[in-house]
């Protein structure tokens, strides 16, 4: 097996992979930086962030406030040391991309402008049209580049995460333009792969957010925090699930049900459609549930009506947003309201990482939607995504480059490579059952669609842990028909619904336990808040015999808890 030696490798390419990359490469130009990633950075799935990137810019925000609205809007489960960090951090972020060529969206009088976003108080959402994302990625990717220190591998796939002595030394990674499975050898590895939304049916999200380094470092010892909290967005376009910015209501757009009612003022009087995604989404799923939801050949759906905005406005906040209604969603939100249900957006859970990135194991960082350092506790607030890729994805490169720089590289056990590469072409594509991987992964979708979705019940868990513990025992005897080298998609799809079925695993036995209602984990059969017994974090390790669940306190600086309304 060939082998590749750096001082740190960084898997994943999108937010906080780039910022990790820019950070340890502007610390020392001696030290040799590898970025991994399963496809060009520029398809990572953080260039569709549409709305903003949150942050105190004005005189009138402050530290507090910001803090505050994060930790009421996670239901209280936020380390309230990382949240009053990561607001600190934050606008330090905004400015550096925009020297970094950021076009962000502006005022009248030329200063970076923001909007409304549901949860927080003040217009706190920098943004680049409905584009920020996608501008953010290209501003970042733009000065990873520049420096000479840090070495891409595009279209390579990382399998595993090698630990010896609770020390991570390694990874393996499969070059999809040869097909060859090498060694990486490095002193200290960022995971930074994203989230592991595709576990459901109806998402957000890019096909390739599969939680790969989620998996990964689960496999490899880790645990992974919180993996209950799943947020679903208020609109995603129908059919697709394609995101329609939660900015569409910061600019002032409405959610109609099937009676023409505002119904957000039933469950959010005062927030009305800017209450936080847990929220609104529950009260559209309950308007569904109720029978007003309106009727449409995919299934009932709530009315996203932009049409008072007007097409200037339109034109200038949201074109994105009326490029895809027009072209996914057939209608025109200058003249019609747009299609829109919940649909799986985030994950407040990932790999347990400090307020440095460091994670339980020694020389293993994680940053972005991949880990979990419990700034979101059980509700993520909009905008606070793309912040935090960027503030911890510097701290991650921070942290990593100052351990590279004082340790030294251990050995890849050779038995351990060769163990994974059995694992991986003689057992997963050398495999010849009979299973086909698209009908397990439909399958999988369905049944977290239809019973780990907004509203939970036990039984409902239960069944739906039985049956993914079925499918993971016919992953066994799956068959990949192709067979080549170069570019397997099907080969790819498997490795990939492999991790997924082991999240969504620890999604489901993460869930169960937890007899509470708390942010976006909602038990009909548990439906209030229990601080007594539940104010804690959830831990999820890897056992053969499933995850084995530990749990810890939050940290509380400020704000106890308190009855949480908008
Ligand atoms: O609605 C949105 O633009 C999404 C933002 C976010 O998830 O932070």
């Amino acid at each position: 097996m060939e082998k590749n030696v750096h001082d740190i490798v960084i898997v994943g390419a999108g937010l906080a992979g780039l910022r990790a990359a820019v950070t340890a490469a502007e610390i020392s130009n001696k030290l040799d930086i590898a970025v991994i990633s399963k496809h060009h950075p520029l398809r990572s799935h953080s260039v569709c962030a549409q709305g903003g990137t949150a942050a105190v810019m004005r005189e009138k925000d402050s530290f507090d406030l910001h803090a505050f609205d994060t930790v009421k809007g996670a239901d209280y489960l936020a380390d309230q040391d990382a949240v009053e960090f990561f607001v600190r951090q934050a606008p330090k972020e905004i400015i550096l991309t925009e020297h970094w060529g950021c076009p962000w969206s502006r005022t009248q009088e030329g200063k970076i402008d923001q909007r409304p976003f549901g949860g927080h108080s003040f217009p706190r959402a920098c943004f680049a049209a409905d584009m920020t994302g996608f501008h953010e990625m290209h501003a970042i990717y733009g000065k990873a580049i520049t420096y000479g220190n840090v070495k891409f591998y595009d279209e390579w796939f990382a399998t595993s995460l090698v630990v010896e002595n609770n020390i991570a030394v390694g990874l393996t990674a499969i070059d999809m333009t040869a097909g060859g499975m090498h060694a990486f050898s490095a002193k200290a590895i960022i995971m930074a792969t994203g989230g592991h939304e595709r576990i459901y049916e109806f998402t957000t999200f890019s096909h390739t957010t599969t939680g790969d380094g989620m998996a990964m470092a689960y496999r490899a010892g880790a645990p992974l925090e919180d993996m209950e909290f799943v947020q679903f967005h208020p609109t995603g376009l129908v059919p697709s699930g394609v995101l329609i910015t939660e900015g569409a209501r910061g600019e002032g757009g409405y959610l109609i049900n099937a009676n023409g009612e505002r119904f957000m003022k039933k469950y959010a009087p005062e927030k009305m459609e800017l209450a936080p995604r847990d929220v609104v989404s529950r009260a559209e799923q309950t308007e569904i549930l109720e029978g007003r939801g309106l009727e449409g050949p995919y299934g009932p759906y709530i009315a996203l009506d932009l049409r008072h905005l007007g097409e200037e406005k339109i034109n200038e906040r949201l074109p994105l947003i009326r490029d895809v209604a027009i072209k996914l969603g057939g209608v025109d939100p200058v003249k019609e309201p747009i299609p829109i249900r919940p649909a799986a957006h985030y994950s407040m859970g990932g790999i347990k990482a400090n307020i440095k990135s460091e994670t339980s194991i020694a020389g293993l960082y994680a940053a972005g939607e991949c880990s979990c350092i419990s700034v979101h506790g059980a509700n993520r607030l909009g905008t606070n995504s793309t912040a935090e890729c960027l503030v911890f994805g510097a701290v991650a490169g921070e942290e990593a480059a100052k351990y590279a720089l004082k340790n030294t590289l251990h050995e890849v056990p050779k038995e351990k490579l060769l163990a994974e590469e059995k694992r991986v072409f003689d057992g997963i594509l050398g495999s010849e059952g009979s299973e086909r991987v698209p009908a397990i992964r439909d399958e999988m979708r369905r049944i977290m669609n239809e019973k780990v979705w907004i509203y939970r019940k036990g039984d409902q868990l239960q069944a739906a842990m039985k049956e993914i513990r079925e499918l993971k025992q016919r992953f066994k005897r799956i068959k990949v028909e192709d067979k080549g080298k170069f570019f397997n998609t099907g080969f790819l799809s498997a490795l990939q619904l492999d991790f997924m079925l082991d999240l969504a695993e620890v999604t489901i036995a993460s869930a169960l336990p937890r007899a509470e209602s708390r942010g976006a984990h909602s038990r009909v059969d548990y439906p209030k808040r229990d601080d007594q017994n539940w104010l804690k974090h959830t831990l999820a390790y890897c056992t053969k015999d499933g995850p084995r669940l530990e749990y810890v306190p939050v940290t509380i600086t400020k704000w106890s808890p308190v009855a949480r309304t908008y």
